[in-house]
């Protein structure tokens, strides 16, 4: 048995992008895999795929319904309680559009999802992270978003700022724990988020990332295991991500005409 086989990563948002490919990617070493998502289908495919290398514990969940986070932790069979890493990837932007033509709903949602299903996932698998101590780690996907504004990034970028605080701050709290907390914060990857973003716009979604190289899910999942399995006395507090082609860009001047 080698020495990573009772590690355990529970990830959110594992049926598709980030999530999917951090299972993988942990599977390769031996890692347990806590797989949850909405799309039951698709955690099935996954746990099909991988079961074979790795024990996978699949579980349906809505990281907006607290209570049912609060059960799925609280019924993780026994091999899958000692979480050595909790991934808070599940995530959306939605409403690609100036915030004067924003639907409040979407913004809702946002909230609910990036930043109050975030907390109920933390707060639910916290005390087993504690359990485990020095060398857990909690990962939460940020976004360069939340550190850089643009047109039609509202809430979206708001939430994302938010994961990026809640961070800093758990790990002010955590210090005497052994837990240690990054944020991620990649920059354009080609992943299913700009066909959420859009609703379905594979067009859209396809010349966003024509002609350049974007970030891939695979190059984040190398990150969050870097961070990860890195030796128990470091801690990457955030890791801010972009593809060779894509940099900031000139403050916007609304002048007279
Ligand atoms: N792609 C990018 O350019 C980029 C850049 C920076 C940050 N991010 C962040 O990276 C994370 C992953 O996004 P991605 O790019 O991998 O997009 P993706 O391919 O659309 O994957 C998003 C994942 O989140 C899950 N999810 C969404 N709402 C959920 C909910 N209410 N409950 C549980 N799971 C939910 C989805 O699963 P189900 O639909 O099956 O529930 C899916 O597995 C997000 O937090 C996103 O904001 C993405």
């Amino acid at each position: 048995m080698s020495h990573n086989q009772s590690n355990v990563i529970f990830i959110t948002g594992a049926t598709s992008g980030f999530g999917r490919a951090t299972a993988r990617r942990f599977a390769r070493e031996g890692w347990s895999l806590v797989l949850t998502g909405r799309r039951v289908e698709r955690l099935q495919e996954l746990a099909q795929e991988l079961g074979a290398q790795v024990p996978v514990h699949i579980a349906a969940l809505d990281v907006r319904d607290a209570a049912a986070v609060k059960e799925v932790v609280a019924a993780l069979p026994e091999g899958f309680r000692r979480i050595v890493a909790l991934v808070n990837n599940a995530g959306l932007a939605l409403a690609p559009v100036p915030s004067q033509n924003a639907a409040l709903e979407d913004w809702h949602t946002m909230i609910d999802t990036n930043v109050t299903g975030l907390v109920n996932v933390t707060h639910a698998v916290l005390p087993l992270l504690i359990e485990t101590g020095a060398g857990a780690s909690i990962v939460n996907i940020g976004s360069v978003a939340g550190e850089w504004p643009y047109p039609g990034g509202h809430v979206y970028g708001a939430t994302k700022a938010f994961v990026k605080q809640f961070s800093f701050n758990l790990r002010c709290d955590l210090i005497s724990t052994g837990v240690r907390v990054t944020d991620i914060e990649p920059g354009m990857a080609e992943t299913e988020f700009t066909l959420v973003r859009t609703r379905g716009n594979q067009a859209a979604s396809d010349a966003l990332y024509a002609n350049m190289t974007p970030l891939s899910a695979e190059d984040i999942a190398e990150q969050i295991h870097y961070v990860a399995t890195l030796p128990a006395h470091i801690n990457i507090n955030r890791l801010e991500i972009m593809p060779a082609r894509q940099a900031w860009s000139a403050f916007a001047v609304h002048r007279d005409t």
